[in-house]
């Protein structure tokens, strides 16, 4: 079939596109030996002498390096297995033997769990192995898809008991794969709250290396991803592997070097504190693994990534449509206003062309500050005395869409769902809780907690024009354990959290189609692609100052495309920073992405107001490009000084482009300064005008209409005369906006 080739005679399996081959093989042992992921390889051809026989056949060197699709523990391969299973004689070994296999268009979905899909079965083909387990009865599923245009490869793996006795998983990773040589460089994506998905990058050494998050969700910390390059690899150049798990729970990300220089690198729950036992009959789902290969640097990465997660990850009414410029009040008021303030920055906000006025925390039970109210969420009349409705038809009626936050995972010891339900907060009888930001987290392994907050949440939407949601999530899970869950299946319980998330954002998307969810934990907290499956945007980190969110959107774009990240402009001296820049290059690095305020725009100046204005018009103007374009990035705000980054977004038919430039301190008598984009038609010619518009020498060096070539390969002019130094100062941001002649 297209796509995915069998070879009876060798037992080989070849996914094949035009950029990426992904072979196995059933050696001679009945395992399934992995040959190759990577470059594309020819077809009809046997690449049995890519993978050795097995193990039985082979030498007795047991911790041979032999590549198995899915590893498992006991049978000599002392690395980290994919797959460990407590049985019921207590031994965890297992030997997955091939039992048939199955090659159809498409792509099939995972119950209750988000995955990426195909829209037509010519988009995708997909191969399901089955493997089994003599003694233990376990039944394996291997899944693969490999889609027609992309350099992936996604993978999962389902786990079945077939016999008699309970079997008792331990470890289920989604993927696993083994590379020949250990020679790369691993990419992370980590960080902390406000400082979310800074590049760190490490070589990989003997041993293993990993990110993981036990939080309960994937957290500020690390990204659920891993990135694989060569030292010489480049934006542009060279091998890299992709590894991203659709998932937003606790994970683990690792690369392991075993002995004999190979790497092998898991993808998956995180095994620490995870047990999940099958009943006879029973199954289990893992999360799906994306991967990714590129022979053109990490930037042939990234464009997969951006493909496919706004594409055919994201979905629902909001996947293609042009995203609001929306007002949040959060760091304009924060807990404190009432109807008549909010009316009035919406009022404001309207004349300046905004389209979407949200309403953040504070609105409901009677939350002055955090330590109280959440889980009661109907309206506090004292601020809003004509309910959420009122609110929303009065903004509604000035021209604008209204949004509403909501922490819907969360409850106060001061609420009145906590004096009612004392038992719904997760925690561990006999133990104190934890505290953390006042609240504590609702037990929504629990069935019967995610209906309640089901119904109670759709009976909100419904009551009032409501065109957005975001949800947040503020704090991590503490003293983990479920009352709904008896004692030997408290290792199921991080999982069934997430389930039970995904379940109730399921519900609420699929009952409210027209309601554009973003999400949001502390900022970046739980930014990941599970719940990009839901919310088509998230809100990329609480750190809205201008020089911080060069590198966290930085970052985040190595996976993440623009149309998923939530960049608001605020106000200075910047809330979490205090620094000072100016509101033109807030603006400028907050138009790559879901672009937003987050002030009080009545305090805005008149001379403010003036730049606001243009600022939402060239949005506006310029808002497919900026939210739906190809992201490229040019200049590193992690390499050299990182006094320097540079990226731009062009459009697929490359007519137009838009190319960001920002200096963070400004350095006197400067030298030649070229900014080389990438992307454009060499053939075509551009007009280059500058945003804001200057009257210096980068106006007049850049306005010339100038060939796609000539930009590509010498740039833009980014020389500044000496004189005109000081007019920059420190904290320059520069637009600069090609259209085809
Ligand atoms: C954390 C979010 O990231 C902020 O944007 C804001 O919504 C606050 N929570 C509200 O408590």
């Amino acid at each position: 079939m297209m796509g995915i080739e069998w070879n009876a005679s060798s037992g080989q399996l070849h996914l094949h596109n035009k950029q990426v081959s992904y072979v196995v093989r059933v050696l001679e042992n009945g395992s399934i030996g992995q040959l190759h992921f990577g470059a594309p390889l020819a077809r009809g051809r046997s690449y049995r002498h890519l993978g050795r026989a097995g193990f039985a056949g082979f030498s007795n060197r047991l911790d041979d390096p032999i590549a198995l699709e899915y590893p498992t523990a006991g049978g000599g391969d002392y690395r980290m297995p994919a797959l460990t299973i407590e049985q019921a004689d207590g031994s965890s070994m297992l030997r997955l033997d091939y039992v048939s296999h199955r090659i159809f268009p498409g792509k099939a979905g995972i119950p209750g769990l988000p995955s990426t899909y195909v829209e037509a079965d010519d988009e995708a083909t997909s191969l399901e192995i089955e493997l089994a387990d003599g003694p233990s009865k376990a039944r394996v599923t291997l899944s693969y898809t490999i889609f027609r245009d992309h350099p992936i490869v996604s993978r999962r793996v389902r786990i079945r008991n077939g016999g008699t006795s309970r079997l008792r998983i331990t470890t289920a990773m989604s993927t696993s794969l083994d590379l020949p040589d250990d020679d790369w460089t691993l990419v992370q994506l980590s960080g902390a709250w406000a400082r979310e998905r800074h590049i760190t990058n490490r070589r990989l050494a003997p041993g293993r290396q990993s990110t993981a998050s036990l939080r309960g969700a994937s957290g500020h910390e690390h990204d659920p991803s891993l990135i694989l390059r060569r030292a010489s690899t480049t934006e542009t150049a060279g091998e890299a592997y992709g590894f991203s798990l659709v998932y937003s729970g606790n994970f683990l990300a690792e690369a392991e070097v075993g002995p004999f220089g190979t790497t092998r690198v898991r993808l998956g729950i995180n095994p620490e504190g995870f047990a999940w036992i099958l009943e006879p009959g029973a199954d289990f789902a893992t999360p799906e693994a994306v991967l990714a290969f590129s022979e053109a640097g990490l930037d042939g990465l990234s464009l997969a990534y951006h493909r496919l997660y706004r594409e055919r990850l994201a979905r629902g009414t909001w996947r293609d449509r042009a995203r609001p410029v929306l007002i949040n009040n959060w760091e304009g008021t924060y807990f404190a206003f009432d109807e008549t303030k909010l009316v009035d920055i919406a009022t404001v906000a309207r004349d300046l062309g905004i389209e979407l006025f949200v309403l953040d925390d504070g609105w409901f039970g009677a939350r002055d500050d955090d330590t109280s109210s959440l889980g009661d969420w109907f309206v506090d009349r004292r601020k809003l005395p004509n309910g959420i409705d009122g609110l929303a038809r009065r903004i509604e009626a000035l021209g604008l869409r209204f949004g509403l936050w909501i922490e819907p995972e969360m409850v106060s010891q001061r609420s009145q769902l906590f004096a009612a339900h004392p038992d719904w907060a997760i925690g561990i009888p006999g133990r104190s809780r934890t505290e953390s930001r006042d609240q504590f987290v609702l037990d929504l392994s629990r069935p019967e907690i995610v209906d309640h907050l089901f119904a109670v949440l759709s009976e909100l939407l419904a009551s009032a024009p409501i065109s957005y949601i975001k949800w947040d999530m503020n704090r991590n899970i503490t003293e983990p354990g479920s009352l709904g869950l008896p004692a030997d299946r408290q290792g199921e319980f991080f999982h069934r959290y997430i389930l039970g998330v995904y379940d109730l954002y399921a519900r609420l998307t699929t009952a409210f189609p027209e309601i554009l969810f973003e999400s949001c934990a502390g900022g970046g907290g739980r930014f990941d692609p599970g719940l990009l499956a839901y919310a088509p945007q998230a809100w990329t980190s609480d750190d809205t100052d201008a020089i911080e969110r060069l590198r966290i959107q930085w970052g985040a774009s190595l996976i993440y495309p623009l149309s998923s990240m939530g960049a608001h402009v605020s106000a200075v001296p910047n809330h979490q920073t205090g620094r000072l820049t100016p509101i033109g290059m807030r603006a400028a690095v907050a138009f790559f992405g879901v672009f937003g305020y987050e002030l009080d725009a009545t305090s805005l100046s008149p001379a403010e107001c003036a730049e606001v204005a243009d600022q939402v018009a060239f949005y506006k103007d310029h808002r497919e490009l900026l939210q739906r374009g190809r992201f490229v990035r040019l200049r590193s705000p992690f390499e050299g000084d990182g006094n320097e980054t540079a990226w731009m977004t062009v459009s697929d038919d490359r007519r137009q482009a838009i190319v960001g430039f920002y200096r963070t301190l400004t350095r006197p008598n400067p030298g030649v300064n070229r900014l080389r984009l990438r992307e454009l038609d060499a053939a075509l010619r551009y007009r280059v005008t500058t945003w804001p518009a200057r009257a210096d020498t980068i106006e007049r060096d850049n306005a010339l209409v100038r060939g796609g070539d000539e930009l590509t390969e010498i740039g833009l002019f980014l020389d500044v005369d000496r004189h005109e130094v000081a007019t920059h100062g420190d904290y320059w941001a520069q637009l600069f906006v090609l259209e085809a002649e």
